[in-house]
């Protein structure tokens, strides 16, 4: 506890180990459910991402600031992309997430943003699957199985009563690795059978939720797979070329939601390509998640309808969870405290 007068500044650094034990998927998929409606209420200050080309080293370092009222969230998360990390044996991609105390303006918390993004953005898909997926759903299909990929998992086995898990990604042998891990995971704790099957097709076919989690530049499912009332999670694309999505599916589609217009609309290869090509238009756009969750929209109406979530991410999310998983951990005790 500071007294008047003490200049030292107390930061808190939380480690991924300590930061997985502090809340559960359901808890951030509802404190994601909260960020986006304090988006979509114009609550968030979310300035644009500053990236820097660190050319010497091949590198990029990208800084994503902002700020949210109603949770008193002030911080900043950079991420790095360094591809020749990978030969130094070190993630190509680090992440760290710096909180501020939004009284004060001091710094307040430090945290690994890497698990930080993957708990977010799995559970951003599991809040647009509890909004909008049949309560019944019972067949899951997880296409791609790199970073993001168990986050994604478990947020869609947290929110409805899953039985069969298929997943696909091009490389048989990472799915049939991933498959295996993601078993000794989860089948016991959710009551689930998690496979590997050998081609996108087979994954889609009969499933009741579908999460595309790639870094494909085209559709990696046919929409023609797909069955009615299917509901749909595309995670991927976060450039205009990329893309994971068929055109047809979103022609289909009941109901379309993202999690911000401004990011999907001017950044997702999966919307811009078929605008582009003048065969889908931005008012089949059904609306932001977060309006959902502020019942300013509608959600599926019957069980045929197909439903489909685009999410290309929002430091909002980072925000929020961040703060969340600090006050966590102070009442718990966890992390490492310095003084500065
Ligand atoms: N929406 C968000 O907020 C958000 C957040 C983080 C990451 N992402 C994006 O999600 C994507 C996946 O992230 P990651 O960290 O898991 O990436 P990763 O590089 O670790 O893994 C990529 C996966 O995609 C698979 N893949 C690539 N091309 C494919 C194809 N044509 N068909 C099927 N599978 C294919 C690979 O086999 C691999 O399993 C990336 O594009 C990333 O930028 C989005």
């Amino acid at each position: 506890m500071k007294l008047k007068g003490d200049e030292t500044m107390e930061m808190l650094i939380l480690t991924k180990a300590e930061m997985e034990q502090v809340m559960t998927m359901r808890e951030v998929i509802e404190g994601d459910k909260e960020a986006l409606a304090a988006y979509s209420k114009g609550d968030a200050d979310i300035p644009l991402r500053t990236n820097i080309a660190v050319n010497k080293y091949g590198g990029q370092s990208l800084y994503m600031p902002g700020y949210v009222q109603s949770a008193d969230s002030l911080g900043l998360k950079i991420v790095s992309v360094y591809p020749e990390n990978v030969k130094k044996g070190i993630t190509s991609v680090p992440g760290s997430m710096i909180l501020l105390n939004a009284q004060t303006g001091e710094v307040k918390a430090l945290m690994d943003a890497t698990f930080l993004t993957q708990l977010r953005t799995g559970a951003v898909s599991g809040a647009a699957t509890d909004l909008l997926a049949r309560k019944d759903s019972s067949v899951f299909a997880l296409i791609g199985t790199g970073g993001q990929a168990q986050a994604q998992l478990e947020a869609v086995l947290a929110v409805r009563p899953i039985k069969e898990v298929k997943i696909f990604s091009p490389t048989a042998e990472h799915a049939a690795a991933f498959a295996k891990k993601m078993q000794a995971l989860f089948a016991e704790k959710y009551g689930v059978n998690i496979t590997a099957v050998g081609s996108y097709d087979e994954a889609v076919k009969d499933a009741d939720i579908i999460t595309a989690v790639t870094t494909a530049k085209e559709p990696v499912f046919n929409a023609d797979s797909v069955k009615k009332g299917a509901h749909i999670n595309g995670v991927g694309s976060y450039m205009p070329d990329m893309q994971e999505l068929p055109e047809e599916i979103l022609q289909r589609a009941g109901k379309i939601y993202v999690d911000t217009r401004d990011g999907v609309l001017n950044e997702s290869g999966d919307i811009i390509k078929p605008v582009e090509a003048g065969r889908f238009s931005h008012d089949r756009i059904t609306g932001e998640l977060g309006e959902l969750v502020l019942q300013k929209t509608t959600g599926r109406e019957t069980a045929e309808e197909i439903t489909v979530f685009k999410t290309t991410g929002s430091a909002v999310l980072d925000l929020v969870i961040a703060e969340k998983i600090y006050a966590a951990a102070v009442a718990q005790g966890l992390g490492t405290v310095i003084s500065m």
